[in-house]
Parts: C-alpha cells; structure tokens; sequence
C-alpha cells in the first residue's frame, strides 16, 4: 500500500516555543488548502488527556521513573490507533506536538534510562510508524527556563510535575536533542529557536517546504 500521508513532529525542549511553530505551519498549510491533522502527545486522545493529567499533575510526586515513561507510551498507543494511523491513511499532514524524540530525551537521556528501552517500547507502542520530518526548534537552556517560568506566572499556577525539573536536567534533555540530530540529520532539522515568531516560523517553513519538496 502507498503511503498518503506525511507525519511531522514538532521537538525541543519546554519554552522552545514548538507548539506556537507547529499551529503556525498547520494554519499556513490550511491556508494553502491541505488537510492537516494537529496532535499532542501526551494528550491527543480522550483517553491521552487523563493520561496527561497524571504525568502532570505536582502532586503525583511519587510517580517513578519507569511508571511515566509507561505511561508516556501507553498516551502515543492509543494516539497511533485512533487519530495517528486513521489520519495517514486519509492522506492527511499530521503534526504532533512531541512524540517520541521527547522520551528518548526526557526519560531516555533526562532521567537516565537510556535510549534502548524507550526504542524498544517505541516498536510495541507505534508498531514502526517514525515521523518522517521533525523539526527541533533548539533554545539554550536559560531561555526556555526564562520562558517557561514566564508562562507559569502569567497563567497562575499552571506549574506542572515536569516544571520541577532542575536544570542540570534540562542540559541532558538538549544534549539528547543535539545527539539526536547528529545521528539522524536527514529527519531531525535543527531550527534555531532565537528571534521573533516571525523569524522561527521563516526557518521552519523553509525547513518544511525543502523536506516535502523532497518527499512527494
Ligand atoms: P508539553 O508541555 O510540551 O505539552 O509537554 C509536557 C511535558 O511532558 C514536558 O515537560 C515534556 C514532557 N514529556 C516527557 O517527559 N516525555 C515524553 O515522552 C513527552 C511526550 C513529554
């Protein structure tokens, strides 16, 4: 069966600014007529939302490493199954803000659980299906702690479990992202995450356009 559909993920590390990109690229393909699927993990299932709200809620601080990184995989099973496969088939563009580049560098590098187990759940949870592009919008470790600490205070306490984080742990989660992109620098892009929304979103469509130009 040929392939319809194109899978996209949006990566980087919390305040990266990947979520404002990502609806940026769904509206600017939207208005260019194509059908595009936008998703979330954790979350972008009924069933992926209450998942989410375990994972992060501050007061779940008793969860242990290997119970999220489970619970991580059992959010993406249920995306790949009801929204994830269904889209592709359609020939849809489906976007995920994360997917599962965020386990290899959070659990996998950030908690130090290596990056075997979360391959091999990978394979049970998305039964081999890889984005073909994602798009790494990559801040240093200071403006993505300046900026999510900004957004916490705006939205009064949004704050979540992840937030507590240190930022050692945050330096292990860009040096994932980094090692990611080296090992796999056809699929992982590298967008330079300073600058104005307008100025990201110019690399990342840039990015996006040069990669299909490739893929169809
Ligand atoms: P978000 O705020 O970008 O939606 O992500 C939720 C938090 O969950 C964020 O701190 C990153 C973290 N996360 C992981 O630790 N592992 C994962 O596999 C995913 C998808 C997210």
């Amino acid at each position: 069966m040929t392939e319809r559909g194109l899978f996209v993920t949006f990566e980087g590390v919390d305040g990266s600014g990947k979520s404002t990109q990502m609806r940026r690229l769904a509206g600017a393909l939207r208005a260019r007529g194509e059908h595009v699927v936008e998703t979330v993990e954790p979350g972008g299932t009924a069933v992926g939302a209450q998942i989410r709200a375990i994972l992060l809620d501050p007061a779940n601080t008793a969860l242990g490493a290997r119970a999220e990184l489970l619970l991580y995989f059992a959010a993406r099973a249920q995306n790949v199954d009801e929204i994830l496969e269904p889209a592709i088939a359609r020939g849809a563009i489906v976007l995920s803000d994360r997917w599962t580049d965020s386990t290899l560098t959070y659990q996998g590098w950030g908690r130090g659980l290596g990056e075997d187990v979360v391959q091999d759940l990978d394979e049970i949870a998305c039964r081999g299906r890889k984005p073909g592009l994602t798009i790494w919008v990559d801040v240093g470790v200071d403006t993505a702690l300046a900026r999510a600490g900004a957004r916490n205070e705006a939205e009064a306490n949004t704050a979540t479990r992840m937030d507590s984080q240190q930022r050692e742990f945050y330096l292990r989660v860009i040096e994932g992202y980094r090692a990611l992109a080296a090992r796999e620098p056809q699929r992982v892009r590298r967008i330079d995450g300073a600058g104005s929304e307008d100025e990201v979103f110019q690399r990342v469509w840039t990015e996006f356009q040069t990669w299909r130009g490739q893929n169809v």
